[in-house]
């Protein structure tokens, strides 16, 4: 494991991820023992735009049945959980995060999907599968820890077959200026590595897909963050949210991020790609 991914599973460890998750689902009223997949959408949806995000990018995957995909930065699963129940696909999560993949096992578990998803801890920069193992892949905010866009878009190509759709929702610097720390991915710039849109389609054509459709969702993004925030003002944070994951600084992590997308700074992009 290199330096950075070693601060970055530092950084996303929470230590009692698990149990805070378990005391919330019981705070807002469910039962640990007939739980549905959705309970879980409030706090394992880890991206702007939460689950409504995870079916606009599902959507344009064009998944089936008998198709396998992967995850990659899988968190604790949501995103994964998601298209196993929607559209009955196998599909296998990594995350560099050990916590993460213990949680994401466990959540499975209790919602009944293992069998149908798997997790395995692993960097996005080297997985480990044969070549075109995979029909489909998607990465939902991940890439914002990685420096090397060019390493991880080969490496996903490698991994998919030929035709196979790669499903991006990345954050993006779209504006020039210094961010607002700590955000949810870094407390300061030494752990936060954003391309622009141009950057990042490079990466991808020069990894081998062709970028079929792109889109910039900052608006929708915006709409999102401030009806949490607006949310905790009138009432504290809920039992159950992304919130969990981010510690104490949870409240300002969320403002600089709304302060970020309004100056122009950043903005979720979602590009669809197609591997040649
Ligand atoms: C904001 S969370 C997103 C999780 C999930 N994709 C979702 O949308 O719910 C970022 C995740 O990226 C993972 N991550 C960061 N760098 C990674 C790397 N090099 N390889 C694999 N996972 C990584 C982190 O461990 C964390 O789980």
């Amino acid at each position: 494991m290199t330096t950075i991914e070693q601060e970055v599973v530092q950084h996303w460890t929470h230590g009692s991820l698990e149990e805070a998750i378990r005391n919330g689902l019981i705070a807002s009223g469910h039962s640990l023992d007939k739980l549905q997949p959705d309970d879980l959408a409030p706090v394992d949806e880890f991206h702007m735009g939460g689950r409504e995000a995870t079916v606009h990018l599902a959507e344009k995957i064009d998944l089936k049945a008998d198709v396998t995909v992967l995850d990659i930065g899988s968190g604790i699963g949501g995103p994964a959980r998601f298209l196993a129940g929607r559209y009955g696909c196998r599909v296998v999560g990594v995350d560099v995060t050990p916590e993460y993949v213990k949680v994401a096992d466990s959540l499975t578990g209790m919602v009944g999907l293992t069998g149908q998803v798997a997790f395995k801890i692993a960097s996005a920069t080297a997985l480990p599968f044969d070549a075109e193992s995979f029909d489909a892949a998607m990465l939902i905010h991940v890439a914002m820890n990685i420096a090397d866009k060019e390493g991880l878009c080969a490496e996903v190509a490698r991994v998919l077959k030929t035709d196979g759709v790669f499903g991006v929702y990345e954050v993006m610097q779209t504006g020039d200026g210094d961010l607002s720390y700590p955000v949810p991915w870094a407390e300061t710039a030494a752990l936060s590595f954003l391309a622009t849109p141009a950057t990042f389609r490079q990466a991808l054509e020069r990894g081998g897909f062709v970028v079929v459709a792109e889109e910039n969702r900052r608006d929708f993004a915006l709409d999102f963050f401030r009806r949490i925030r607006a949310r905790m003002v009138e009432s504290g944070p809920p039992p159950l949210g992304i919130h969990i994951h981010m510690g104490p600084a949870a409240s300002e992590k969320i403002a600089n991020m709304i302060e970020n997308l309004e100056r122009g700074l950043i903005a979720p992009i979602e590009m669809i790609c197609r591997r040649t």
